[in-house]
């Protein structure tokens, strides 16, 4: 088969050059976005009379034949055409003859191939962001059923003080929310328009850049040609965004795996969402979290790679910009996976709130509050704190928890203590007293989630 380009040429392309050089294994993922800014080019092509309106008529009723015969599977895409746009082009004038020729008037496949991006990645940040909403939208299913179920909460994975279980599962909320705005805001740099900007220098038909801008739904053009074709930020950004969202995703996976070990036994993932072993009759296993958790390396390799390809390029266009794409489908397509498989995952999770709150009646986890009752009475904090210390040391060796030490016990480490001491130790106290803005206690949680369920539709 010819080349659209093979006028300048003796020889054939070495085969090995062919298949080298070639995207359409991959780029054909933008096919429908391809025909879409063919579309808006070959419009304004026939408005600004670059191009007859005969011919404008022939070349997007042959653009829309392709475009059925793509969704309907029917056509086969070849390496000798390179990329997708010359298979598009080279179809187009299969279909429709020597006009189909007219269609790359004022246009080269470097400002094309850019619109085309730019096209997928608006339409899938948008897809993404609904996902990420999806996730929210079960962490406030579950969070609205455990405002008051108690766990412990850590800090270096020692127990630390409980907290409601909700407030745990909201934190997550809130850094998918702050995932849900960076995709959003980054939609504002994704909507630029490179079409027009041709090979690099711009055209000298009379285009109208702003015309077949506002047919795609892009807000501005690119006022710089160079710059058009050459930036590649906005993907940086959106692997960057999704390399923050991947490992928020990681971290949860993470805790539910822990969550559901028998050492924490604190929830039991839905038998829809676990696998078995082949060996071990016994194994019920979290490998949909793990897989979550194992692909946020690939998600960072992209961001990693395509920093890494950008960074010595020269002005304008370069062939290295063809390793643009695969990174970033993977992302997308990984993401979508991860996100689509989180949220029914979050939603059917059980919560065994019980275990929950007896792990909290076997820890040390009330101490500070007791640290906070001296204090109360008047002990500067920071005495306190040691008396308290030398009480859970005690208590460590005597093999008791806080609750079990009698009053005399503690009267032997400080005279200010009381009876009272015993129920700012109950664990539902110890939680509700946090009733700090944004703390833990069960008030400031129902609050806090009221102000999430503004946030998802
Ligand atoms: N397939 C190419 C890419 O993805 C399209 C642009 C080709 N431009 C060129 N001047 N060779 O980068």
């Amino acid at each position: 088969m010819s080349k659209l380009w093979g006028g300048r040429f003796t020889k054939p392309t070495n085969k090995l050059v062919e298949e080298y050089t070639s995207s359409i294994g991959f780029d054909v993922k933008l096919a429908l976005h391809d025909i879409q800014g063919s579309l808006a080019h070959v419009e304004m092509l026939g408005d600004c009379h670059i191009i007859s309106q005969e011919e404008t008529s022939q070349i997007k009723e042959g653009l829309h034949i392709i475009k059925n015969k793509i969704e309907n599977e029917e056509v086969e895409f070849s390496v000798e055409q390179e990329d997708i746009h010359m298979n598009i082009e080279k179809l187009l004038i299969e279909e429709i003859g020597p006009v189909g020729g007219k269609l790359h008037t004022g246009r080269s496949r470097n400002d094309q191939v850019a619109t085309d991006m730019h096209l997928y990645l608006k339409e899938k940040t948008n897809h993404l962001t609904d996902l990420v909403e999806a996730v929210q939208k079960a962490l406030v299913h579950q969070a609205d059923a455990h405002v008051d179920t108690i766990i412990p909460g850590y800090t270096h994975l020692q127990r630390a003080q409980p907290v409601s279980f909700a407030h745990h599962l909201l934190a997550y909320f809130w850094m998918f929310e702050r995932d849900k705005e960076r995709l959003q805001d980054s939609v504002k740099r994704i909507n630029w328009s490179p079409l027009g900007a041709a090979a690099l220098a711009g055209t000298p038909y009379p285009v109208d850049r702003q015309k077949t801008a506002e047919t795609l739904g892009f807000d501005h053009v690119y006022p710089n040609s160079l710059d058009a074709v050459s930036d590649r930020d906005f993907i940086l950004e959106f692997l960057s965004i999704a390399s923050i969202l991947i490992t928020h995703i990681s971290r949860l996976s993470e805790e539910l795996i822990l969550w559901s070990s028998q050492e924490f036994n604190f929830i039991e993932l839905d038998d829809a969402f676990c696998t078995g072993s082949s060996i071990m009759p016994q194994k019920k296993n979290p490998d949909v979290p793990e897989l979550l958790r194992g692909k946020t390396g690939r998600i960072y390799g992209n961001l990693m790679g395509l920093l890494t390809l950008l960074k010595g390029l020269p002005l304008a266009y370069n062939k290295d910009m063809q390793e643009d794409k695969e990174g970033m489908f993977d992302t997308v397509e990984t993401l979508d996976g991860a996100l689509s498989l989180l949220a029914p995952m979050m939603e059917s999770m059980e919560v065994k709130g019980t275990n929950m709150r007896q792990a909290v009646n076997e820890d040390y986890s009330n101490a500070t509050d007791i640290a906070d009752y001296l204090a109360v009475k008047g002990l500067p904090f920071r005495q306190a704190h040691e008396v308290i210390g030398k009480i859970v040391l005690y208590a460590i060796h005597e093999q008791k928890f806080l609750l079990d030490l009698t009053l005399d016990e503690y009267k032997e480490f400080s005279e200010l203590f009381e009876e009272d001491i015993y129920e700012k130790l109950a664990p539902e106290q110890v939680v509700a007293a946090r009733n700090s803005e944004g703390g833990t206690g069960f008030e400031q949680v129902a609050q806090q989630l009221e102000l999430a369920k503004q946030h998802v539709k």
